[in-house]
């Protein structure tokens, strides 16, 4: 099948086109199957999926979020996709895909316009099952069971928010009215009360995967908002990172809420601090990797009792064990990216695909600045932001 037969095409018509798109648009096009096979013979010569959603819970199907395992995920922002999150080279194929195809129809749109030549708008699980089931079998299907709200959010720059690029996770569960927050920075409180106020739950648990550096943990704050509540939100560090909080955490232990009927297991991964740990959610099959595992790269070594040769051994031999279509939720994400797999780092992460050796080599000459909130945000930490 020649490219030529099948230009760049979107299944659904954004309502403005630009020119570009207009007149592929004039070309009948190409039924489903032949699409399928054309977008799997794209794959096959280097092509990159291009995942448009916020991977939570309102992007779900039947409580179910579905993916493609080695997807790039670049969730539209405002409207506009975040071109940082893509490959520069202009003439990379892009396949792009959404809930429906309608987003993926105008994330098109907008990347013909940025300059890409070759766009490809594959629906979603929501859309063409034949288009879908050919993709999900060539690259491999991440299923990510979400039987409550799952929320990811950022924390942006000021004056909205702390700058610090932090994803918060807020997990709810709608029987038990439950919910717990991973990660809080201290800027968001009001966002995050908002948000768990909205879906009708009380705050039961603020988890921090270590004492940060770059923002302090909104944890403390939290507490002090909440306090008069029946049951009081607990705050929750390792007990390795040497904080203080109300549950200091063990490798291996499990964390329980919702009545015992969700949970979350402590896996220490030292590293990028000597008390960071990640959590896993069996149910959903996630992992909040922290600053230890981010998506295509790792958190620096050089501060907090960090080691870059604990921290490799640390991702190979607890994260990298893992299935690979385990969902990989980091904690922060610089370039507009909002999920991985362990599939997708293990064989593409550009550190951590290197030798130990080359690894610890490549960390001891990074030369980053000392950050900017770091003097501050430790000493805030080590109380999980309880102020005296
Ligand atoms: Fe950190």
């Amino acid at each position: 099948m020649s490219e030529s037969t099948f230009p760049a095409v979107s299944l659904i018509i954004p309502p403005v086109l630009p020119p570009v798109l207009a007149q592929i648009h004039m070309e009948a096009p190409p039924d489903s199957s032949s699409l399928a096979n054309l977008l799997v013979e794209k794959l096959d010569g280097g092509a990159v999926l291009v995942d448009v959603r916020p991977p939570d819970s309102s992007e779900a199907i039947d409580g179910v979020f579905r993916a493609l395992l080695g997807a790039v995920s670049a969730p539209l922002q405002g409207g506009v996709v975040p071109l940082s999150a893509l490959p520069a080279d202009k003439e990379t194929v892009l396949i792009v895909y959404c809930r429906s195809g309608r987003r993926a129809g105008a994330t098109a749109a907008h990347l013909l316009e940025a300059g890409y030549s070759h766009v490809y708008n594959a629906g979603g699980p929501a859309g063409d099952a034949h288009l879908w089931q050919a993709l999900a079998k060539r690259q491999g299907e991440v299923i990510i069971p979400m039987p409550g709200g799952v929320l990811q959010l950022f924390d942006e720059d000021a004056p909205s928010g702390g700058g610090s690029s932090t994803l918060t996770y807020i997990l709810t569960d709608l029987e038990s009215k439950e919910a717990i927050i991973i990660d809080p920075v201290l800027e968001q409180v009001e966002r995050d009360l908002a948000a768990i106020q909205q879906a009708g739950c009380t705050l039961v648990l603020a988890l921090n995967t270590h004492a940060h550096a770059d923002h302090i943990t909104g944890s403390g704050l939290l507490k002090a908002k909440l306090g008069n509540d029946k049951i009081p939100v607990r705050s929750a560090i390792s007990r390795a990172s040497g904080a203080s909080a109300d549950i200091l955490l063990e490798d291996g232990e499990e964390v329980t809420w919702a009545n015992g009927k969700r949970r979350l297991r402590v896996i220490a991964t030292p590293g990028h601090t000597a008390g960071c740990v990640c959590y896993y959610d069996p149910t959903m099959q996630v992992v909040f990797t922290g600053d230890v595992l981010l998506i295509g790269g790792c958190g620096r070594t050089d501060f907090q009792g960090g080691s870059s040769e604990t921290l490799y051994e640390s991702v190979h031999t607890r994260l990298f064990t893992m299935p690979d279509t385990t969902l990989v939720y980091p904690a922060h994400d610089y370039k507009g990216r909002r999920y991985s797999t362990i599939g997708a780092e293990k064989a593409t992460n550009p550190r951590l695909t290197k030798t130990k050796s080359d690894f610890v080599e490549l960390m001891a000459g990074l030369n980053l600045p000392y950050p900017k909130k770091i003097d501050a945000a430790v000493p805030a930490n080590m109380r999980c932001g309880v102020q005296d």
